[in-house]
């Protein structure tokens, strides 16, 4: 199957970038190599580019795209190890840093990844499935039923989390939900006929909470960003597409305390922590994607841009 993936804010996230010829860049997040690509062509022909991203499928396919003669460095890792990461990139500082995050087209249109309840297959959800951590299927078994509704309902904003988790836990004690199809049905069991008629597919909010869960895609945010402001030259940009609203939330708040500077209480006369900005945001508002992008690209209907350059 082919690689593809339409590269959301596309022109937005290259203008935000500020790329030039001889620029150091890195994209976090380099799934089907749709913004990579472009980066590589605005820094050419004397800058470097490493793509990192965790799943082999995708490395595979950027590796064939990005068949150029300037320097590319590809390397296999999660962001939540973007310093160990870019040492081994033997790279002094990064001019431009991009996060596009969540799962690929191809991820969750391959059926044997189980990301998607149109198909049947086991239950991984897995980006790194090589990794070795714990699949959906894996969640669904040993999660407590408190521990399910927790999860449904932040990551899914699913109104009916504590009803799935309730039907999940009486499946699994008839026998393991090994598949997405099994799940699905536990699902479709647990809402109601008339809940279920009109809206999305009945799966959706579910699986995309397990996929969160799986990868730990909340958790590992605060602690990459963070890591790619310190490796930011002086003027250079961190630009991130959040697709979910907690995503976001991350984002937003670890940008502002990186602005702020000073964390004393506001009635002391004078600064002690002697902390200083080390960001300027250049989005006070967050970047969305045009009518136009959504109707060509629906999955890049939730996108939100956030983009901070350091000082
Ligand atoms: C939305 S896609 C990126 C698409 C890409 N910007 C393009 O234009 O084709 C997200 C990619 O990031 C990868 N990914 C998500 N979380 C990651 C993490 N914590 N570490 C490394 N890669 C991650 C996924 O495997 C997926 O390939």
């Amino acid at each position: 199957m082919e690689y593809r993936h339409s590269p959301v804010l596309l022109a937005e996230v290259l203008q935000q970038l500020k790329l030039q010829p001889g620029s150091i860049a890195v994209d976090c997040t380099l799934g089907g190599a749709g913004h990579a690509r472009r980066i590589a062509d605005s820094i050419a022909p004397t800058g470097t580019l490493v793509g990192i991203d965790q799943d082999d499928a995708a490395l595979i396919a950027a590796a064939d795209t990005l068949r150029l003669g300037q320097q590319i460095i590809l390397l296999k890792g999660n962001f939540a190890d973007l310093d160990r990461l870019l040492v081994e990139a033997s790279i002094p500082y990064a001019d431009a840093i991009l996060f596009d995050l969540g799962v690929s087209s191809p991820q969750l249109d391959m059926p044997e990844r189980g990301f998607s309840y149109h198909h049947d297959a086991p239950l991984d959800m897995r980006m790194d499935p090589e990794g070795g951590g714990p699949t959906a299927a894996d969640v669904v078994d040993q999660y407590s039923q408190a521990q399910l509704t927790r999860v449904i309902r932040e990551y899914g904003e699913e109104r009916w989390a504590s009803r799935i988790a309730a039907f999940i836990v009486a499946a699994r004690g008839r026998r393991p939900i090994a598949t997405t199809f099994e799940l699905v049905q536990v699902i479709k069991d647990a809402i109601p006929a008339s809940a279920r008629r009109g809206g999305p597919h009945p799966a959706r909010r579910t699986f995309q909470a397990l996929r969160i869960e799986v990868n730990q895609e909340i958790e590992v945010l605060d602690g990459a960003i963070r890591a790619a402001v310190r490796w930011l030259a002086p003027g250079g940009r961190v630009a991130v597409i959040a697709y979910h609203s907690l995503e976001d939330r991350v984002i937003k708040t670890v940008f502002n305390e990186l602005a702020r500077g000073c964390t004393c209480p506001p009635d002391l006369p004078v600064c002690v922590c002697g902390r200083v900005p080390v960001l300027r945001i250049v989005t006070r508002k967050a970047i969305v994607p045009t009518a136009d992008e959504i109707e060509n690209n629906p999955r890049s209907r939730s996108a939100k841009l956030r983009v901070a350059e350091k000082v």
